[in-house]
């Protein structure tokens, strides 16, 4: 089958799951080509994704507070200004440096990177549509299909990434719109709202479900998560439909209908922000060249070894099943590579954290209180509130909450909920006592640095396991 050169291990996408994939198994030992046709590397993550909504989130952040909450700490401040050409060239610094530090990598660990599009001729053959212009052929003893996701279209609100946006145009606007509306109150919807909101827009989010969050987040969390955001002045209309929309005038008009039908209304944006969940993107890979189909939500089917029915070509991140997040897309890549270089690997689907990065944040790992009523498990629950804290209390940031749930008979911790700051960086060592299969009372015995908010997760842990100290 070899038409061209014959490498070990052929990537396609450059995203986090394709060039970590590429990197480990280069250190594994194989010879490997990564093809990305975006022209820089890391993928959604690093381009339009995790990264430069964290850069505006930061900034965003720290501009409000400068804003709004410095006379209470004993700063005066005098004329504070957004400049936010600034802050969107500082985002791209901040871009520019992860993209470029991945070429590195690739450069160090011998991992050969390709600019351009790939499509199958064949189950071992690719052609590659080079960015600068030509063709070119390569084959795979192991082909990784790594392609990623992009944004769900809305019927009838064509998106120009400008009046009408996906969270890429979202990312980039070079004014702060009068009034944004947000169809879709899941993560993005809300890390994206509470960028433009801190920066000086109205705006409101119209979301379908009773509650916010998207799936899998905890139905107390979500709550208060919309009490906390409401209280920054971000507008909710929940179990709202959007319907359909006209972008023709000055004002996008959407036209909105209650969930459960009738109540009726129209509402004006000077822009719209699609974030009603994403789909697999698998588009111009030739698939139905080597006759691979995808499932009816745009998905790769594959085995527990990343395999498709042929089984050389495996698929990693967000184009199969699973939740679309980066670090489960890493989490895949290694163990795609040592599935194929050493025969076994792991992935523990289990202990995948979820994190959202709004104020405060929202973050969580293992199961949610629904989901243990659900399958009839008996569970304590341990809380503590950061308003208890005294780092939170130092630091004048005392919203939320941890919540442990540890299973009734045995101890052992099964999910941990947070809101509050820093609830992102806390809710590692959930994962790693989930991990380990820690009992809440492993928590509560282990030495937390005082005045630290991971005090408040050992907190918890001593209410769920039933000897609270400062409670
Ligand atoms: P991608 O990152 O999408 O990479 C796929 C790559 O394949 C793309 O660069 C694409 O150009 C390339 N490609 C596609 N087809 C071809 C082809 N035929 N030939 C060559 N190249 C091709 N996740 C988190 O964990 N934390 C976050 O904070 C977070 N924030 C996010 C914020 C936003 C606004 C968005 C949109 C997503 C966010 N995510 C976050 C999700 C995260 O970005 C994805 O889960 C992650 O990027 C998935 O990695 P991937 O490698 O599977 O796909
Ligand atoms: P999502 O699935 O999280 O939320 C979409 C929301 O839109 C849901 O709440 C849904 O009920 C609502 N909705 C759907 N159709 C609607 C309609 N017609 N009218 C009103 N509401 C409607 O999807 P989202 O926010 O687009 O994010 C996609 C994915 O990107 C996330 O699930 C996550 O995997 C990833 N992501 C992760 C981040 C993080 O880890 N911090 C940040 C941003 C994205």
């Amino acid at each position: 089958y070899a038409t061209s050169e014959e490498k070990d291990m052929v990537i396609i996408g450059g995203g986090v799951a394709g060039y970590v994939a590429a990197i480990k198994a280069a250190q594994l030992g194989l010879k490997v080509s990564c093809i990305e046709k975006r022209g820089t590397l890391g993928g959604t993550c690093l381009n339009v994704g995790c990264i430069p909504s964290k850069a505006l989130l930061n900034n965003s952040h720290l501009y409000h507070t400068v804003l709004h909450d410095t006379a209470g700490r004993g700063i005066e401040v005098g004329d504070v200004k957004l400049n936010l050409a600034k802050m969107m060239s500082s985002k791209e610094d901040s871009v520019t440096g992860l993209t470029k530090g991945v070429e590195f990598l690739f450069n160090k660990n011998g991992v050969e990177y390709i600019k351009g599009a790939a499509s199958f001729t064949g189950e071992h053959d690719l052609k590659i549509e080079l960015n600068d212009g030509g063709e070119r052929t390569i084959s795979g003893k192991n082909i990784i299909i790594a392609t990623g996701s992009e944004a769900m279209p809305f019927p009838g609100l064509e998106v120009d990434e400008k009046r009408i946006i996906t969270s890429t145009g979202a990312l980039s606007l070079d004014k702060v719109p009068e009034h944004l509306v947000v169809i879709g109150g899941g993560i993005i919807g809300l890390e994206m709202g509470s960028v433009w909101s801190r920066l000086g827009a109205k705006v409101t989010v119209v979301e379908f479900q009773e509650r916010i969050g998207g799936p899998g987040m905890d139905v107390e969390l979500a709550k208060d998560s919309l009490k906390f955001l409401k209280k920054q002045k971000i507008n909710f209309k929940m179990s709202t439909k959007v319907m359909s929309g006209d972008a023709s005038g000055d004002k996008i008009k959407l036209e909105l209908e209650a969930a459960k039908g009738g109540k009726q209304e129209t509402l004006e944006a000077d822009v719209v922000l699609l974030a009603i969940g994403r789909k697999p993107y698998t588009g111009g890979l030739g698939l139905e060249n080597i006759g691979i189909e995808p499932d009816e939500k745009g998905r790769l089917v594959i085995d527990s070894e990343y395999r498709t029915k042929i089984p050389h070509i495996r698929v990693i991140g967000d184009c199969t099943f699973g939740p679309m997040l980066a670090h489960k897309a890493e989490e895949e890549a290694v163990a795609v590579a040592e599935y194929i270089v050493n025969g076994h690997g792991h992935v523990n689907y289990g202990t995948i954290p979820s994190v959202m990065y709004t104020h405060p944040e929202v973050a969580w790992v293992g199961q949610t209180e629904e989901q243990l009523k659900e399958d009839g498990v008996t569970y304590n629950v341990g809380n503590f509130k950061f308003s208890a804290n005294s780092r939170a209390k130092t630091n004048l940031d005392t919203e939320g909450y941890v919540k442990i749930l540890a299973d009734k008979e045995t101890d052992r911790i099964l999910g941990a909920h947070i809101i509050g700051p820093n609830a992102g960086e806390m809710i590692a060592e959930a994962t790693l006592a989930i991990e380990y299969g820690a009992s809440s009372e492993d928590i509560a015995r282990t030495c937390h640095a005082h005045p630290t908010l991971a005090e408040a997760f050992k907190e918890a842990a001593m209410s769920a396991y039933g000897q609270p100290i400062h409670q």
